[in-house]
């Protein structure tokens, strides 16, 4: 299950629908997609494209996404150093980012118009659109391991268009993982 933390409140957020409706307030569409379907460790991308079919599917036809594929980077990935650099600097893109995790975690830094900067981290069975135009940045975990799905109105328009606010550089990407207990305080907002 994902979190959310805004630093700039020290509040993480942990129960989903809190969680959800928090995410909405500020434009970001968040679902948890279950049963998840089972997909080989290394089942190829045609695969998981296959087994999430109809969830896909639903998606292109009430968001207008026309093509989906598959990211699959790990620690040992050449060059991933770079690619992450292009990504973990504050941007937008003209085409929403929209990612279901199928493996390993990523961490969402959103900086909302109509709020503080926040921090979501997304792990598998999470669904996360981000929005065309929304300020944000991305990293992912100590572990450097990722397998997406993402989906496109259009494949160009996942470019960055950076900010250079400098943003970014206030926060550090600190991931809880997946074995980090929740505070049972924290249930109530
Ligand atoms: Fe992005």
């Amino acid at each position: 299950m994902a979190t959310v933390h805004i630093p700039d409140e020290n509040r993480t957020l942990y129960q989903p629908d809190v969680m959800k409706q928090y995410l909405a307030t500020i434009g970001i569409d968040y679902e948890k997609w279950k049963p998840a379907h089972a997909v080989a460790a290394n089942a190829a991308a045609e695969d998981i494209l296959a087994a999430y079919a109809p969830e896909i599917d639903r998606l292109k036809a009430s968001e207008g996404y026309v093509t989906a594929d598959v990211i699959d980077v790990k620690a040992q990935t050449p060059g991933l150093s770079e690619m992450l650099a292009k990504f973990s600097r504050e941007h937008t893109h003209d085409d929403d980012e929209v990612r279901f995790i199928i493996e390993g975690r990523g961490l969402f830094h959103i900086n909302p118009t109509n709020g503080p900067v926040c921090a979501i981290e997304v792990e598998a069975g999470d669904l996360i659109r981000v929005p065309s135009g929304t300020l944000h940045w991305f990293n992912l975990c100590e572990d450097r391991r990722i397998r997406a799905i993402r989906l496109f109105k259009d494949p160009a328009g996942w470019s960055p268009n950076y900010s250079a606010s400098g943003v970014d550089e206030s926060y550090q990407p600190i991931c809880f993982g997946p074995s980090y207990i929740a505070p049972q305080t924290v249930f109530a907002q």
